[in-house]
């Protein structure tokens, strides 16, 4: 690796609180963890005896590790199914591991940074799964070896390495699978698919541009972080960081509040994909950014079915989108709007899932309320729990009304993060993945870590109560009755720390994290058939600090009642891992490699000369359910 790529990766980290999230914040003390006297004791006192020996954990777990490749817990082992640049459409050209293959070459080929992901299954033993790519390593893409785009040819390798990759997946030996090819379902959809917008927003005036007046078709999707899969089978994927695509070459450009609000910043937007194609420069075309930040819905059993904006799901930074039917039939979505300080959003259908007709459900998504969560302490002032309210984001309630800016339930959806502001929601610490426990329905978000949180503007609160908040929490709520309910109990179900680092105090995390399991910024998240809850890490790998002894990202299991934690897996070096997505036996688990060697630190996978994001299948020697 040349130090060139070395440079330019550690200047285009896609998130850019990595770099500033210095080491050296040292603990507050248990003073400082008082917040308005909602933790009157100390974090080690919380669960005291918290067993250890869960017989949910079927593994032992593993010690961290800094080294470039897959560590996985005794028994199991870690195969990589398909990679960044493999030809997935008929007629692809091979990877060129110089980075010489073009545009055209990549919209046949496995996009980059694979993130979220779900498994379709066709019958036993073959099925799609749907991969997001979420963004591009421009090093590695670029055959130059540049953080930016130099030509309208990069710019289009880049959006066709954008977005979500479909492919048909065979099962060989031992629950090790294989990628079929060709295959009719095989699809890349990028950021130049065409879809259309349904729901309260399709057809808005900020929705439309001058290459779409009807603001219903939109051109392609970016960003795709992490997933869903609804009970009639299609795949949800969700769009993130798309405003740092956008930007303009107008020096005078002025940013509109509502641009503002979703962090536009175009003088020095992170990609430059508006210097070659006019699409994305916000002075040319100020609603193209309207027009992207929303929850995509994907046959992917149908290869020629277009893909579906869903404006009632509102627009932000989606993280993922946890789907669970409540008890009387309505669907219900949560997600997380992943910035610092932003909200946690739940969508409750109007009508009811019907599984013996699934065509019936193809308005569910359209019709429905979005609700904002309110976190606060309980009565008796009890730290780390608390209680909480579903705050509506109705046209004409609570304030939502032209008065405030809000026409109409179109503008309420398409600015929902200034909805959500005017009915002060909770800000919390950078919502990421959640997931609903099929056991018992209660759903856990990861809050990934918050640097800012502390600073003015952000105070602490009880459910975001560490300023600095370097290491990250998993929240949990019970809803008062069903998932439909407009209040809920929360508590912490686990406070990221560092006892090596921190041996006392509000960095030292709750009592289920040990030197043995330490980790930071908890990220990715999923439960599995038996309740397992998977945790995937997306954060510091310095192994230095207050991150010693954690070394590389890592794959951790929980056990949901004991709270007891265990490491089971580790990426390679500078990766993040996420994604996850079980086959209906639970034998093989898929597990996303995403942008091994962003600080130009890896030959992953098999020594490769441009470390490659890959889709990882965990199984199990002896043929058993992974994690058992
Ligand atoms: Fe794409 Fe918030 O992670
Ligand atoms: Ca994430
Ligand atoms: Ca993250």
């Amino acid at each position: 690796m040349n130090d060139k790529i070395i440079t330019l990766n550690a200047d285009r980290l896609q998130d850019p609180q990595r770099r500033k999230l210095l080491a050296g914040t040292g603990a507050v003390g248990l003073t400082g963890f008082l917040g308005g006297g909602l933790l009157s004791v100390p974090v080690n006192a919380l669960a005291e005896g918290t067993p250890a020996g869960s017989a949910l954990l079927g593994f032992k777990g593993i010690t961290a590790s800094t080294a470039d490749e897959m560590v996985v817990a005794a028994g199991y082992r870690a195969d990589v199914l398909i990679s960044w640049g493999e030809p997935i459409i008929e007629g692809a050209a091979a990877f060129d591991p110089e980075g010489k293959n073009s545009a055209a070459d990549q919209e046949k080929q496995f996009g980059d940074n694979n993130d979220g992901m779900s498994y379709f299954p066709i019958d036993e033993n073959r099925g799609l799964l749907a991969i997001n790519n979420e963004y591009v390593n421009e090093p590695y893409l670029f055959v130059h070896g540049g953080s930016k785009a130099t030509s309208l040819e990069d710019v289009r390798k880049s959006q066709a390495a954008h977005g979500i990759s479909v492919i048909e997946i065979q099962r060989g030996e031992n629950n090790r699978w294989a990628l079929v090819r060709p295959s009719r379902y095989n699809r890349r959809i990028t950021a130049n698919t065409e879809m259309r917008f349904t729901g309260p927003a399709a057809g808005d005036k900020a929705l439309q541009t001058a290459a779409d007046p009807s603001g219903l078709k939109v051109l392609g999707t970016f960003g795709n972080c992490a997933n869903g899969k609804t009970p009639w089978g299609t795949y949800l994927t969700c769009e993130e960081n798309y405003d740092t695509y956008f930007g303009t070459q107008q020096a005078d450009y002025v940013v509109t509040p509502a641009q503002k609000r979703y962090t536009l910043n175009p003088s020095e937007p992170e990609r430059n994909w508006a210097d070659f194609d006019a699409r994305f420069d916000v002075a040319k075309n100020p609603n193209e950014f309207n027009r992207h930040g929303w929850i995509v819905e994907i046959d992917p059993m149908d290869p020629t079915s277009t893909p579906i904006k869903r404006t009632a799901l509102g627009r932000f930074k989606h993280e993922n989108a946890a789907v669970t039917v409540a008890k009387n039939g309505q669907l219900v979505v949560y997600m997380g709007d992943d910035e610092r300080g932003e909200y946690i959003y739940k969508f409750v259908s109007n009508e009811k899932v019907d599984n013996a007709n699934p065509a019936a459900n193809k308005t569910l998504l359209d019709e429905g309320t979005l609700y904002v969560a309110e976190f606060t302490g309980d009565a008796a002032g009890t730290p780390l729990k608390g209680i909480g309210r579903w705050l509506p984001l109705v046209h004409g309630q609570h304030g939502l009304t032209a008065e405030n800016g809000f026409q109409s339930q179109a503008d309420i959806l398409i600015n929902a993060r200034g909805a959500a502001d005017v009915v002060k929601a909770t800000r919390m610490d950078r919502p990421e993945w959640i997931a609903v426990n099929p056991h018992d329905g209660r759903a856990y978000c990861t809050l990934t870590n918050n640097s800012k949180r502390g600073d003015e503007g952000m105070p602490v609160n009880p459910a975001n109560p560490r300023p600095k908040n370097i290491y990250g929490q998993i929240i949990r709520w019970d809803e008062k009755g069903d998932a439909t309910a407009q209040q809920f109990s929360w508590d912490i179900y686990v406070l990221c720390g560092n006892p090596i680092a921190h041996p006392e105090g509000i960095y030292r995390g709750t009592p289920n994290v040990t030197a043995e399991n330490t980790f930071n910024s908890p990220d990715g998240l999923g439960f599995d058939h038996d309740g397992r809850l998977w945790i995937l890490t997306d954060g510091k790998y310095s192994n230095k600090g207050d991150y010693q002894g954690q070394g590389n990202n890592q794959c951790l299991v929980g056990d949901p009642v004991s709270g007891e934690i265990r490491r089971f897996m580790v990426g390679p070096k500078s990766c993040e891992l996420t994604g996850i997505a079980f086959t209906p036996d639970y034998k093989t688990m898929f597990v996303n490699v995403q942008h091994p060697g962003e600080e130009g630190d890896s030959h992953f996978p098999n020594n490769s000369p441009r470390p490659r994001s890959s889709v990882i299948m965990v199984t199990r020697e002896d043929g058993g359910v992974i994690g058992a």
